[in-house]
């Protein structure tokens, strides 16, 4: 009875720690060294000053790279290389913050990976996971689940705006529009919104059953139903050890990837992040300019189109005003011209003043010759009025 006791203390005492060792880590107040280990970075991934991690950076001269962030220690994923991948959870909070506000590129990943970084990963549609060569090989023994911004038809990639399951490569083996389910009602998320949005993966190792689900920053607690749920085992993927992190990458639109929180545990449910604890993102910098584009740009077009148009008028009005009509005795006595324009300015514009008196069929005012200064009258007959004009001219 002692032997057997003792033996199953033993047994108890070695099942403890086992379970005692299975990682369980949250970053809810930033990744800046306070709240738990360092990541480790590389490409172009930073932790600002006040804790994010930036995966990417808006800057110029930073397009089209990629960035990592992974937990610094490796993970035990199995008890041997044999055995059935554990269970794991894992939530986070990200957001996507776009140089403009319709496009963007090219999304962020949460990948579970062989190494500690990807190395030889391209930037652009291959999100920093896989290159041209690699993609899809059973060797990579890579799990991703992606958040995905851009439509590439090379990955049959379902929208501009999905979630999906990647293993070994970037055709997901099940994609889905991003959005949640609220209660009966399923409603659309935008990744590019600029908002935190929540995400929780996980994983059941008895089960063999990967679960994704997504929800607003607002909704604190993982929505029942989930947007992704596919059958699927995990063990021949997952190594005994294996490194857990994020993976994103830019292309043509400049765009900031940012991981606001992040919680894992394995085997066991992953602790929610708290909202109010979070970092906070930075306001949009990009935001003046987008806003110059969208209502500067239209603003300054309708001006120039304005003062074109009236500068067209003004001397299509100005032409009409001095329009030269060649009268009908013109033609027959010849061409004893005078400029209208020249006859309105000599007369200051006809005005009252320059009155000398009025005629049978016209006014006659007194004018002087812009061009040879001489002094001289001038009749002002209507175009319209035909009375009297072959006398006038005799
Ligand atoms: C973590 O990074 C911070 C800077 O972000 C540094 O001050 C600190 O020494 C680092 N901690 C460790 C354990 O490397
Ligand atoms: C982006 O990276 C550049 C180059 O390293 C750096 O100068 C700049 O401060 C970064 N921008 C932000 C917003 O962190
Ligand atoms: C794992 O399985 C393979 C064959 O499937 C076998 O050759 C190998 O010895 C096993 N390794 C361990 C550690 O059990
Ligand atoms: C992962 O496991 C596979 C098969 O068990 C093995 O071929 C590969 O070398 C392992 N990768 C690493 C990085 O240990
Ligand atoms: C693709 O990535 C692998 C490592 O995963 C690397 O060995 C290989 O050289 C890369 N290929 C190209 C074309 O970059
Ligand atoms: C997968 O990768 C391995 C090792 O990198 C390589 O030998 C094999 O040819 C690749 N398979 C395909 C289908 O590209
Ligand atoms: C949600 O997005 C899908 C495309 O992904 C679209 O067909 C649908 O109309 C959207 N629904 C709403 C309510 O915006």
């Amino acid at each position: 009875m002692f032997v057997k006791l003792s033996v199953l203390l033993v047994l108890l005492v070695s099942l403890v720690p086992a379970q005692a060792q299975d990682l369980n880590f949250i970053y809810n107040s930033g990744f800046n060294g306070r709240s738990g280990l360092n990541l480790s970075l590389d490409g172009i991934a930073e932790i600002t000053p006040n804790g994010l991690l930036k995966l990417t950076n808006h800057t110029k001269e930073r397009n089209d790279r990629s960035g990592h962030a992974f937990y610094p220690n490796p993970v035990t994923f199995k008890n041997s290389e044999n055995d059935s991948a554990f269970s794991f959870s894992t939530n986070f909070i990200f957001a996507i913050q776009s140089e403009y506000t319709t496009f963007s590129g090219h999304g962020i990943a949460f990948v579970i990976a062989p190494t500690r970084g990807l190395p030889g990963a391209l930037a652009n549609q291959y999100m920093g996971l896989f290159n041209i060569s690699n993609n899809g090989n059973f060797t990579n023994h890579v799990f991703a689940v992606e958040l995905d911004t851009i439509q590439n038809a090379e990955f049959s990639d379902i929208n501009e705006n999905h979630v999906g399951i990647d293993i070994n490569g970037l055709h997901s083996v099940e994609a889905a529009p991003a959005g949640y389910f609220d209660g009966r009602y399923f409603k659309n998320l935008t990744l590019i919104s600029r908002k935190e949005m929540r995400v929780w993966v996980e994983y059941d190792g008895t089960k063999k059953q990967i679960e994704v689900t997504m929800a607003p920053i607002a909704v604190a607690t993982k929505p029942p139903t989930p947007l992704l749920s596919l059958k699927y085992d995990l063990s021949p993927i997952l190594n005994k050890t294996m490194y857990v992190g994020f993976s994103s990458s830019t292309g043509p639109f400049l765009t900031s990837h940012f991981v606001v929180g992040w919680s894992f545990r394995m085997n066991g449910q992953a602790q929610d992040l708290t909202a109010s604890k979070l970092p906070k993102l930075p306001s949009i910098a990009g935001e003046k300019r987008s806003m110059l584009f969208t209502v500067g740009v239209p603003l300054i077009s309708v001006i120039l189109v304005l003062l074109v148009v009236s500068g067209v008028l003004y001397v299509i009005n100005r032409k009409r005003k001095f329009a030269e009509v060649l009268e009908d005795w013109e033609l027959e006595y010849g061409p004893q011209r005078f400029k209208y324009k020249e006859l309105y300015i000599a007369t200051k514009g006809f005005r009252e003043k320059e009155l000398l008196g009025t005629g049978g069929f016209g006014k006659i005012y007194r004018g002087l010759l812009p061009s040879s200064k001489i002094e001289i009258a001038v009749k002002r007959v209507s175009h319209e009025s035909r009375q009297g004009m072959k006398e006038f001219v005799a």
